[in-house]
């Protein structure tokens, strides 16, 4: 490549492009599904666990986890929590009304790779069943592909949870292993309270056979990491997604360097194999 067609990629990579809010889903009293789809009528490309940058013009850029799976054609979904001034003006943004899309980024979870033929055990901690949900949704569009899939889902509250239609749908499914829990009950709460680690040992995990695709806050990962080790499950095996605090998104800036690894371009799904030697990662 020379080197005008290179800064001539960059610059393409650093343009947001026009995209439309086609629905808003209120999921919690904090997340909001979003469907878009970019002006252009191209698709997105992405795979599970990769990020887009969001742009809301006049306010600023926000990396969001890509939620649904590439086998969707027409669009994309985004869940996006309210934390901050650009999130906030999102869940602000009405239907038709426009954003900007940088993007897809980021590694993937590798569904395409060692995960095909092993049997999968998702484990989502929180918001962190938004960016897994695209790697669920691939896996039972191709369930054929797959051995057993188990899904782990632990939130703080049962008013935390996402998705309430699908989990109950992947309860029922006789080919889903799902099990879930929550830190607080309340009044109306019937199943699991605990920590999510608490689900590990009663899953029925076949180490040997099994790739874990985890997505969830760092604390999360300390004590799934210590579960999984205690049942054999080797670290090459499991996959982790870290967020950092983001800039370009691709490599330049080096907001999200964690001891010399970019969490925008050599993640954010890591091989836990590949980041034990950086040891401030989880
Ligand atoms: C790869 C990646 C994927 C992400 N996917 C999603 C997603 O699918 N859905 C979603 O809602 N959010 C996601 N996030 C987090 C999201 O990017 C931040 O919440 C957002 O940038 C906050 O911007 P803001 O302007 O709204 O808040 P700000 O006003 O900038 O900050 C508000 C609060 O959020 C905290 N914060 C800001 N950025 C981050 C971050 N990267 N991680 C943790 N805390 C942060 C700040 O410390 C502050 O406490 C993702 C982040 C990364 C890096
Ligand atoms: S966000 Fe700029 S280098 Fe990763």
């Amino acid at each position: 490549m020379t080197a005008e067609a290179l800064i001539c990629s960059d610059r393409d990579l650093y343009l947001p492009q026009p995209a439309t809010v086609v629905s808003k889903t209120v999921l919690t009293a904090t997340e909001t599904l979003f469907e878009i789809r970019l002006d252009s009528g191209e698709e997105l490309k992405h795979m599970p666990g990769q990020f887009v940058e969001v742009t809301v013009p006049g306010v600023g850029e926000a990396p969001i986890s890509v939620s649904s799976s590439p086998d969707r054609k027409d669009g994309f979904e985004l869940v996006v929590r309210r934390a901050g001034r650009v999130t906030s003006a999102m869940h602000d943004r009405r239907c038709g009304e426009k954003l900007g899309i940088r993007g897809p980024f980021g590694t993937h979870y590798p569904v395409d790779g060692v995960m095909r033929g092993r049997d999968i055990v998702f484990i989502a901690g929180g918001i962190g069943l938004a960016p897994l949900r695209s790697a669920i949704h691939w896996v039972l569009n191709h369930r054929q592909d797959y051995g057993k899939v188990t899904v782990l889902y632990g939130t703080k509250s049962p008013a935390e949870r996402l998705f309430l239609d699908e989990l109950s749908d992947w309860s029922c499914r006789p080919d889903v292993t799902f099990m879930e829990t929550v830190d607080r009950a309340d009044a109306n709460w019937k199943g699991n309270v605990g920590v999510i680690t608490k689900l590990i040992p009663t899953a029925g995990i076949d180490a040997a056979r099994t790739v874990v695709a985890a997505c969830g806050p760092p604390i999360m990962y300390k004590f799934v990491i210590v579960s999984l080790y205690a049942i054999d499950v080797m670290d090459e095996s499991i996959y982790v997604s870290l967020e950092r605090r983001m800039k370009c998104g691709i490599g330049k800036c080096g907001h999200c360097q964690i001891n010399g690894l970019y969490a925008c371009t050599d993640g954010p799904v890591f091989n836990h194999a590949d980041i034990l030697r950086v040891q401030e990662a989880i």
